[in-house]
Order: structure tokens, then C-alpha cells, then sequence
């Protein structure tokens, strides 16, 4: 049976995973023109951790332009799964076999349910593994011979709100943040079998035998005064790093989020023209040999 190791409850993240993907399809689609423009005619992506399946349409999109291929869709949770394969079925233009494969993406055996790739895409999910090393090991077995792996971990904390809000004392982003960190922290100590990664990225790569390793950011970048979806993307912001950050909180600054996050209120941020979205992400890229 697929499982995470994260104790969190992936499928209540469907409706803000979405709106995300909605808010960052020109970016991703930027980001997967690039990864799919290394690979040859007919390439078989595989999008580990695909969640609402953002990057995974967009990778469907490149393969199609390009002449077609085939998408593989890896998660744990079969709510997720089926959100990311009715978005790329949508842009397949029948040219992008979509394949969905219920699995942990920490299975030792993993390359046995799935087909061997020209390129495996991992956003976001290696750190919710117990032994990140041995998860990137495993995802590098899924590689053919001169196959990439492209792993977005790290990058910048999503800023999206003024520092004075007028509503609770100034610089409550920066508190919501640190509290945020302890929470990352406590999660992974917390997963059965953890084991720590005490080097960066490119080392993790390259020390899994990967070649030409290298590594790209880019900006998710939209100014206030922002369309309503990316302001609803701001007011999911608040309620997650809330919800994580819990008792790590101050009270008055648990007060000023419930005032923020209250749509009957004077005070919705989902109603300000001056909050934003402004991220940066990382891709660390290595090949196999
Ligand atoms: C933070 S989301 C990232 C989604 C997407 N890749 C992105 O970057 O927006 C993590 C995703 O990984 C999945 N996931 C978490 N642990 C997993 C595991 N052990 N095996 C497979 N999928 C897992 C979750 O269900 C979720 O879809």
C-alpha cells in the first residue's frame, strides 16, 4: 500500500495546490520547455510527487509540441493523482500517453512499477522522505543510461504580504516564516527511519553517481496588484503556514491571521490590492551515466 511519511494530510491540499498551479503555469511551463528540450524525440517523463499535476500538464504540453511521448504520473495519494491525470489528459492533444502509478516514492522497488525514463522530475517530495539520499538513489535508478533528474528543493520562502499589515504588529510574514522553519525541522525529525542530509544538493547528486550536475532558479513573480486568484493564493498561504506554525504562534499573532483569513471581515487579505506573490525555486539537474 503507497504511503507518505509525513503525517500530513495531502488530499486536504488539493484546492490550494491547484490554485498554485494555476498561479505558476507560465513559469512552469518556461521551466518544463526547458527540462523537455534535453530530451530526445518520444521521451518518458516521470513527475515524482506529482501533486495537482501543475508541472506534470506542463511537461505533457512540452512532450506534445515536441511530437509526443509519455507522462508518468508517481504519488502516493490516489486523490492527487487523479487531479494531476485529468490535467494532463487535457493537453495530451493525443499525442501523451498518461500513465498514474500509486506509489511510495521511497520504495526500494520502485523502478519495477515503473518505466525506465528519459527524465525523472522531483518538486518538493524528496524532503518529505525519511533518508533523502536513498530516495534520490532510488529515484536515479529509474533513469536510463544518459537519462536527467531534475530535483526542485530549496529556493527562497514565498513573500507575499507588507511588512506592516496595519492588522496585528508589523513583520508578521518573517515571524510566520521562522515558526515555519521550526515546523520543516520537527516534521522530518519526526518520520520514522529519518536520516539526516548534511550536505547540499549538487553533493547528494553527485554523490549518487550522477554526472554534469548543475543547477537553475527562477522567480515566481506577481506584483500587487494582483489578480484574485493569486490574493486567494496568498490568503492559502496564511491559512497552511497558520495550521503548521500553530502553537509556535504568538496569540496576538494567531489573532491578526484569523482576522486576515476571515472573509466576512473588514480585514480579508483575499480583499487588499497590495499583497503578492513572490517566490524563487531551485532545479538541481544531474545525468545518469
Ligand atoms: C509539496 S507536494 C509537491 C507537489 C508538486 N510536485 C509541486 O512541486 O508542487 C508533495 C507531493 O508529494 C506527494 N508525496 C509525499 N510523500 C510521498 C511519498 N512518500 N511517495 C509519493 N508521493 C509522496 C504528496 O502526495 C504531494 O502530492
Amino acid at each position: 500500500m503507497a504511503h507518505t511519511h509525513d503525517g500530513i494530510d495531502w488530499t486536504t491540499r488539493l484546492a490550494p495546490m491547484r490554485r498554485a498551479d494555476e498561479i505558476e503555469a507560465e513559469v512552469n511551463s518556461w521551466v518544463a520547455d526547458r527540462l523537455v528540450d534535453l530530451l530526445p524525440p518520444g521521451a518518458t517523463v516521470v513527475d515524482v510527487g506529482s501533486g495537482s499535476g501543475g508541472m506534470a500538464a506542463a511537461l505533457t504540453a512540452a512532450l506534445a509540441a515536441r511530437g509526443g511521448g509519455r507522462i508518468v504520473l508517481v504519488d502516493a495519494v490516489p486523490e492527487l493523482q487523479a487531479a494531476a491525470a485529468e490535467r494532463c489528459a487535457a493537453v495530451t492533444g493525443n499525442k501523451v500517453e498518461v500513465l498514474a502509478v500509486l506509489a511510495d516514492a521511497a520504495d526500494e522497488a520502485l523502478a519495477e512499477q515503473v518505466p525506465t525514463a528519459d527524465l525523472v522530475w522531483a518538486s518538493a517530495v524528496v524532503h518529505h522522505l525519511p533518508d533523502e539520499r536513498r530516495g534520490v538513489a532510488g529515484l536515479i535508478r529509474l533513469l536510463r543510461a544518459g537519462g536527467w533528474f531534475a530535483l526542485a528543493e530549496g529556493g527562497l520562502n514565498t513573500k507575499c504580504l507588507p511588512w506592516d499589515l496595519g492588522v496585528g504588529e508589523p513583520g508578521l510574514q518573517e515571524r510566520l516564516i521562522a515558526a515555519g522553519r521550526e515546523w520543516f525541522a520537527d516534521m522530518r525529525a519526526g518520520m520514522d527511519g529519518v536520516v539526516r542530509m548534511p550536505v547540499g544538493w549538487n553533493r547528494a547528486l553527485a554523490e549518487a553517481g550522477l554526472v554534469d550536475v548543475s543547477a537553475f532558479s527562477y522567480l515566481v513573480d506577481l506584483p500587487a496588484p494582483a489578480s484574485e486568484t493569486v490574493r486567494l493564493s496568498v490568503a492559502d498561504w496564511l491559512g497552511w503556514m497558520s495550521n503548521v506554525d500553530g502553537d509556535r504562534l504568538s496569540e496576538s499573532d494567531r489573532a491578526a491571521v484569523a482576522r486576515l483569513l476571515d472573509p466576512n471581515g473588514p480585514d480579508w487579505v483575499v480583499a487588499r490590492d497590495d499583497v503578492f506573490v513572490l517566490s524563487a525555486a531551485t532545479v538541481h539537474l544531474g545525468r545518469a551515466t
